[in-house]
């Protein structure tokens, strides 16, 4: 107790003495000019304590594999040393609270802490995966998800999130698809901007920082496979992968994550070309690097560096920063400084970065500014954001057929529901549900969300959550379809073989779901497929059974209502497809902006002998930027300003849209270019350009794009941008497969 008491008084004697000689350090002095006080800061600091700064600790549940971890106390001592920078998987209020408190009054220098965490389509309220939010084509839509994410998440304690992922994705074997915008480089550019935007707003306390990743060339991991080599040349690297994470860099983004892959042959972390000469040099970013998940580590795995010290340079060298998991940064960099490996001003400028933005987000003047229970307790779950979610859902569903105008239904239609999927919380939800924990934040199921838009409906589980289906389950269901005027039936795969290490050699629908949809048919009712997925999955063995198919992918908290609002045609679907749909496996990878080849077809002069499979079409089952309306929507009077464009110049290509159909829809309204002849053989078709528009039943409105020279450029490998004079094709259309065309001149 007088220990106690002797301490209490010591504390005391020692604030009085230090606001009586005003002693505050510089770099504590809000008013004083950021670099100011970096400086000042840096030049107390040791060698220990930069390195400290680039060492980020796992603080929770694991997102990695679990090699290193020394046990909380450990970690405490560690940040009580000033040796830990940033921490990731740490979240609330009370839990991010007594770690800040331990690095800003215990530790040496009182520098706090970040706290990092996968926000990846939500924090609580949960948000349409990332691939079907893409999907909506409305970056202000994506804004505002990223946006409300941020609140939630900031609002618990944290400063940063490791999103948005923008690899573009053209191999849905791979399960990280669902975390892209897709196999397209223009939408993701336009989506990797408006996320980027939406996290960070003008960083302030509802705000968290952006990680853009990851840095680079992810999405192209060979056969889809997790992990995988990448092997991808620095013209295609510019043209297709690159423009998304460069976009996020100019809309600000604060940080970037290197990726697990190589790039020519160097892993993504060491990599001088990408990190210093294109992301620092070529593109000026000024912020912060972290690794992925011991991403400096696997450097050896890969056998580019032999030992942890060697790593540390490599990775150093390269311009990598921030270490997650591995910790070689904190043991090695203090060595290599001494031995005149690294320069003192090297680390200087790394550590320089990191507290440039703990200052800019006023860490230092208040480090427990999203430490606040009051925040904590309104600003998450809450109805207006459960409602954008839902509104995100809507506009993420894709209506991929609908003969006969089957959908939508009418609210008197005796419906059967069939399939495990449609009564199940966890299979609609994950990957990535950040905070939102079951049972409190469970997503509403189809079953709930028919049920509460008050259907008649009749449940019947079909098959069990391995996909098995037996005589009964079968029976069952028929029984279902037979007393029913509809049937839906939820196909498709779990939202748990969705995501990072989630990789399928045949991403399809199982076997006994075609089962149950064959045995459905032969009761002669109509049949509404919802398939939800975490990618996109070959249906072609599915499509011939079904009259509707709606791809309703993972929608987050909403998912059953979004649904029901679309099914009974509350809102009327306006989503297309942001990666195409494969015919068949052995069709990927299949996406629109493919090369032209030497033998495109059979009109190309060499008779039979062309570009194709002997047992399957060329052409996705459904292609890039196609989906369906419950209205229909013809193009016309399609047109350029001028056959001729010059340099500095702008040509405008208009066309008329009207709405033939009965009902009120939106169309999504897509530019795309070919590029004829080249220095460097060009796509068939390349976005560049879209449009969302609202559209009354017979109402016409014209929509027109501005083309330049800038916009129709692409890049060479040194990643400058060039045009030659020659041939433009300039397409409109509804969908990649279905486009009205003319010719431009350049020059
Ligand atoms: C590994 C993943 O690749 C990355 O996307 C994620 O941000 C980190 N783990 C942290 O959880």
């Amino acid at each position: 107790m007088k220990k106690v008491a002797a301490f209490f008084l010591f504390y005391l004697s020692a604030q009085v003495t230090f606001s009586q000689s005003n002693t505050t350090p510089a770099y504590k002095n809000s008013k004083l000019p950021v670099a100011t006080r970096v400086a000042h800061l840096l030049s107390l600091m040791t060698v220990e304590e930069k390195a400290g700064q680039l060492n980020q600790v796992n603080g929770g549940a694991f997102t990695g594999p679990a090699a290193n971890d020394p046990g909380q106390q450990a970690k405490m001592k560690m940040i009580q040393a000033g040796k830990v920078g940033s921490m990731l998987n740490v979240t609330g209020v009370a839990e991010t609270k007594v770690l800040q408190t331990i690095a800003v009054e215990q530790s040496r220098l009182g520098i706090p802490l970040l706290f990092a965490y996968d926000v990846i389509h939500g924090y609580k309220t949960i948000f349409p995966i990332p691939l079907a939010d893409a999907c909506a084509w409305d970056p202000e839509l994506s804004r505002q998800a990223a946006a409300i994410a941020a609140k939630e998440a900031s609002a618990e304690g944290l400063h940063w999130t490791f999103a948005p992922m923008m690899d573009i994705s053209r191999d849905p074997r791979w399960g990280r698809v669902m975390e892209g915008a897709g196999e397209d480089p223009f939408l993701g550019a336009q989506i990797a901007a408006a996320r980027v935007k939406g996290f960070q707003g003008n960083f302030g306390e509802e705000n968290v920082l952006a990680t853009v990743k990851h840095f680079a060339v992810y999405g192209a991991v060979e056969a889809g496979r997790e992990y995988n080599h990448v092997n991808v040349d620095r013209y295609t690297a510019w043209n297709v992968h690159l423009p998304p994470y460069k976009a996020a860099v100019q809309a600000g983004a604060a940080t970037l994550m290197n990726s697990f892959n190589v790039f020519e042959a160097v892993p993504a972390s060491a990599n001088k070309y990408l990190v210093t000469d294109v992301l620092k040099k070529q593109w000026g970013f000024k912020g912060i690097l972290v690794s992925d998940w011991n991403s400096f580590g696997e450097t050896m795995t890969h056998g580019y560096a032999a030992d942890s010290a060697d790593v540390a340079l490599k990775v150093f060298d390269a311009g990598s920063m921030i270490d997650m998991e591995t910790r070689v940064m904190v043991s090695q960099i203090p060595g290599l400084v001494k031995k005149g490996k690294i320069s003192m001003q090297a680390l200087n400028e790394a550590v320089a970065r990191i507290l440039s933005i703990k200052f800019k987000i006023g860490l230092f003047d208040d480090p427990y500014r999203n430490c606040n229970p009051e925040r904590q307790a309104q600003h998450v779950f809450t109805p207006a954001h459960r409602e954008l979610s839902r509104k995100a859902g809507q506009r993420s569903i894709v209506l991929l057929k609908n003969n006969e105008q089957v959908l939508p239904l009418q609210s008197q239609q005796k419906i059967a529901l069939v399939g495990y999927l449609a009564a199940s919380t966890d299979d609609v939800f994950d990957f990535w549900v950040a905070a939102a924990k079951a049972p409190a934040y469970n997503p509403v199921t189809v079953q709930e969300g028919l049920k509460h838009a008050g259907a008649n409906v009749v449940f019947a589980k079909g098959f069990d959550e391995n996909n098995r289906t037996t005589q009964a389950l079968t029976a069952e269901a028929v029984a279902a379809a037979a007393q029913a005027d509809v049937v839906l039936v939820n196909i498709g795969l779990s939202g748990k073989l969705a995501g990072e290490d989630r990789s399928l050699a045949q991403p399809e629908i199982p076997d006994a779901q075609i089962e149950i949809l064959k045995a459905l048919r032969q009761t002669g009712k109509k049949i509404v497929a919802l398939v939800s997925a975490g990618r996109p999955l070959v249906l072609t063995k599915a499509e011939p059974y079904c009259d509707a198919i709606v791809y309703t992918w993972i929608l987050g908290t909403e998912h059953g209502h979004a649904v029901a609002d679309v099914l009974f045609g509350r809102y009327n679907p306006s989503a297309k497809t942001v990666m195409s749909f494969p015919y068949a496996v052995g069709q990927i990878p299949v996406y629109y902006n493919h090369m032209n080849t030497s033998r495109p077809d059979p009109t190309d002069g060499m008779g039979n002998w062309y570009s194709r499979y002997r047992d399957i079409p060329n052409e996705p089952l459904y292609a890039f930027g196609y989906g369906l309306s419950y209205t229909s929507f013809a193009y016309s009077q399609f047109s350029l300003s001028s056959q001729q464009l010059k340099k500095g110049q702008q040509v405008k290509a208009t066309v008329t849209i009207t709405n033939t159909g009965k009902v009120a829809g939106e169309e999504i309204v897509q530019l795309y270019i070919r590029d004829m002849v080249a220095n460097r053989i060009r796509p068939v078709a390349e976005l560049k350009g879209f449009q969302k528009i609202a559209l009354q039943p017979g109402e016409s409105k014209k929509v027109s794009f501005a083309i330049d020279a800038a916009l129709l450029s692409y890049y060479n490998e040194l990643g400058q941008l060039q045009l030659e004079p020659g041939e433009i094709k300039i397409s409109v259309g509804g969908s990649s497969d279905k486009l009205l065309s003319a010719m431009l001149q350049y020059e």
